[in-house]
């Protein structure tokens, strides 16, 4: 059963595809109508070059940066170290940073197009603490996700309101990655007084705040909220509002999600390795039906497990298809329990909407919550994925996210009432 409290699931509900609506509404688009995905600051505003021989500019630019080009019908596609639904990079990355040597006290834009930073917001005596942790400084970093939704929704509509939160937990889990290479803790924090931010950072109606990874020393000190409002700068080129994603937004942005203790986890990559696997991480496109090995899928799982490090949480289970992984019984498993033996490689594949990759893995993952907060458990969903891709890839196990399935048809098939967030294919 759902908690009487769950936030935001009529919006959850309001976005769900059916083979019916997916036949209907096939989110066909014409290309050459794509909003940007970069967001620029005017010029004038001071900037610094990211130098990767540096390694604080190098832990800010693992965060995002693009690590491919691919060309589609002679236009290039640049694709990124956080995956995106369809590649449309709805996510925006600030970062203010106090108490580093020989960079300014600032609010920072990430302009990832350039691989540098914007000062957009000078420090004196204020800053985002009062907004996300009231009576406390950091020393540090704290990075602020945010969407520019229209991205997303010019192709998915309502249902990208779904794919922003999926990508915000994402590219949270590339600040996390980032921050592992370069040896420091990150903290996420999922509430707090986003509606002002978005406010005093001049978003309008065209971007919102997801969440917060802070990575720095906190102090008892009070910090005064920001003293001018940053301007507007539209971060796509042309914008139509959708006023679902907006609702959706706020009435998820404002209430609490589910509290649990702080706590860290604890990796075991070798981290020359993981920066590897990190700037060649890329979505699978097609497996070649081969098993992967038990002792690989066991280890998979297991990062999965591990602690989230946020006081703000919502709790998500999983479910797993296995098809083809060896000495394993093919079937529907929770974790390491069979629920329901049997070959069901078309069976997810068309409740994937027909997507091949869902068909041919060697097992498909399908994340469930009985949350309080929705846009919360969507994030954590996103950030778990992330945490799968890279240790899949680190294995050189191929991994993709899929955000397209039939939402009660597959949780018909689970045989559970939490709703399903997103799904994973893992496989060679
Ligand atoms: C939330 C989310 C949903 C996605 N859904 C699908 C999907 O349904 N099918 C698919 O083939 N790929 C899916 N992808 C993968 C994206 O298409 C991929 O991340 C994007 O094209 C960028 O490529 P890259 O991950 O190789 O950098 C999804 C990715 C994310 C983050």
């Amino acid at each position: 059963m759902q908690p009487r409290q769950a936030i935001g699931k009529k919006f959850h509900d309001g976005t769900k595809h059916s083979y019916q609506s997916v036949l209907m509404n096939p989110n066909y688009v014409d290309q050459s109508t794509q909003p940007s995905s970069f967001k620029f600051y005017p010029h004038f505003y001071r900037r610094i070059k990211l130098d990767i021989n540096n390694p604080i500019h190098k832990f800010i630019w693992l965060t995002s940066t693009i690590t491919c080009e691919k060309f589609y019908q002679k236009t290039a596609y640049k694709l990124r170290v956080n995956p995106s639904a369809g590649g449309l990079y709805p996510t925006e990355i600030y970062v203010q940073i106090r108490g580093i040597e020989n960079i300014i006290d600032g609010i920072y834009h990430l302009e990832v197009a350039n691989n540098s930073l914007s000062l957009i917001y000078e420090l004196i005596d204020d800053g985002l603490e009062n907004y996300i942790i009231p009576g406390k400084c950091i020393t540090g970093f704290i990075f602020l996700i945010s969407c520019v939704y229209y991205r997303s929704s010019w192709k998915y509509q309502n249902r990208s309101w779904r794919y922003c939160c999926l990508d915000s937990g994402h590219h949270l889990g590339a600040i996390a990655a980032s921050a592992y290479i370069h040896n420091r803790e990150i903290q996420l924090i999922f509430d707090f007084n986003k509606l002002a931010l978005n406010s005093d950072l001049g978003f309008e109606n065209k971007e919102f705040i997801t969440a917060c990874a802070i990575s720095g020393e906190f102090q008892d000190k009070q910090i005064r909220s920001l003293r001018l409002k940053i301007p507007f700068v539209c971060g796509t080129n042309y914008f139509e509002a959708n006023q679902f994603i907006e609702d959706a937004y706020k009435v998820t942005a404002v209430q609490p999600s589910c509290q649990q203790k702080l706590e860290f986890p604890l990796y075991q990559f070798a981290r020359e390795e993981f920066l590897r696997v990190i700037e060649n991480r890329r979505s699978i496109r097609r497996f070649h039906k081969q098993p992967i090995s038990q002792v690989n899928y066991l280890h998979i799982l297991q990062e999965t497990t591990k602690p989230i490090p946020a006081e703000n949480f919502e709790k998500i289970e999983i479910f797993c298809v296995i098809h083809r992984i060896d000495d394993m019984v093919p079937g529907l498993y929770k974790g390491m329990g069979l629920i329901k033996e049997g070959n069901f490689c078309d069976k997810v594949g068309y409740l994937c909407v027909n997507q091949a990759i869902a068909r041919d893995s060697a097992v498909t993952l399908f994340l469930v919550s009985a949350y309080q907060n929705y846009q919360t458990a969507m994030q954590i969903a996103g950030f778990i994925g992330h945490r799968v891709y890279l240790i899949s890839n680190y294995l050189g196990i191929g991994c993709s996210g899929i955000g397209a399935f039939y939402d009660d048809e597959t949780q018909e098939f689970l045989g559970t009432d939490k709703d399903v967030l997103y799904a994973i294919v893992i496989g060679k």
